[in-house]
């Protein structure tokens, strides 16, 4: 069983879905810590009730970026965590993560990377009129939703959806293909092991 670590800066829906249905099913992972760059992120609250651990980092309190991932890398360790899971976490993965867990953080995005990256996919989208949106489930790089996309889904705008409509679909779309994306790459992690276990 994999130990994965969510980081979120918001309201941790995601968060949640990925605890739910790994507490649902066995999908090669649970999650063990919930990390947080916002002390008052509403992630934290969902965590207390799930009853999984919190750890949170202002990076403000950090002189450098450097030293606000030591900080965090430290944890991890500590939690013995394998994969790293971004779940609205707003804010770009440094080098001092990104090297040990090099093809161990993956991210979900709400928009058909590489269309509408960085901030406001939801309002970007809606912004160019565009018949159809959707989620991004991608491998972290040090871009800014750059990295290999893992899994993809559609999201069909309709002419009367507002940012509230269409954030709700694109949300539920989230809520199931975050943990069985995640349910894959496990699975294919497993592969790999035993692949190096047999040469
Ligand atoms: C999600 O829609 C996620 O895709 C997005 O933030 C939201 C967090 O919601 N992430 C990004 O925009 C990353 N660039 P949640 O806190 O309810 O899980």
């Amino acid at each position: 069983m994999k130990r994965v670590a969510v980081f979120a800066s918001g309201s941790g829906s995601n968060f949640e879905s990925l605890v739910e249905a790994s507490r649902q099913s066995n999908l090669g992972y649970e999650v063990v810590l919930l990390v947080t760059d916002r002390l008052d992120a509403y992630a934290l609250e969902r965590a207390s009730r799930l009853n999984i651990p919190t750890k949170s980092f202002a990076p403000k309190a950090y002189a450098t970026k450097g030293e606000y991932e030591i900080a965090i890398l430290t944890i991890l360790k500590q939690f013995k965590i394998d994969w790293i899971a971004l779940a609205g976490y707003m804010r770009l993965v440094g080098s001092t993560l990104l090297e040990p867990y090099q093809q161990r953080i993956v991210n979900i995005h709400p928009s058909l990377l590489p269309h509408f990256p960085g901030k406001d996919a939801i309002g970007q989208a809606l912004k160019a009129e565009v018949a159809q949106t959707g989620v991004t489930v991608h491998y972290i790089d040090e871009g800014i939703d750059t990295g290999p996309v893992i899994s993809q889904e559609i999201v069909a705008v309709r002419p009367e959806d507002t940012y509230e409509t269409l954030q709700k679909r694109i949300k539920q779309v989230e809520h199931h293909i975050y943990p069985k994306t995640l349910a894959k790459i496990m699975r294919e992690d497993e592969l790999n092991v035993s692949k190096t276990r047999v040469n």
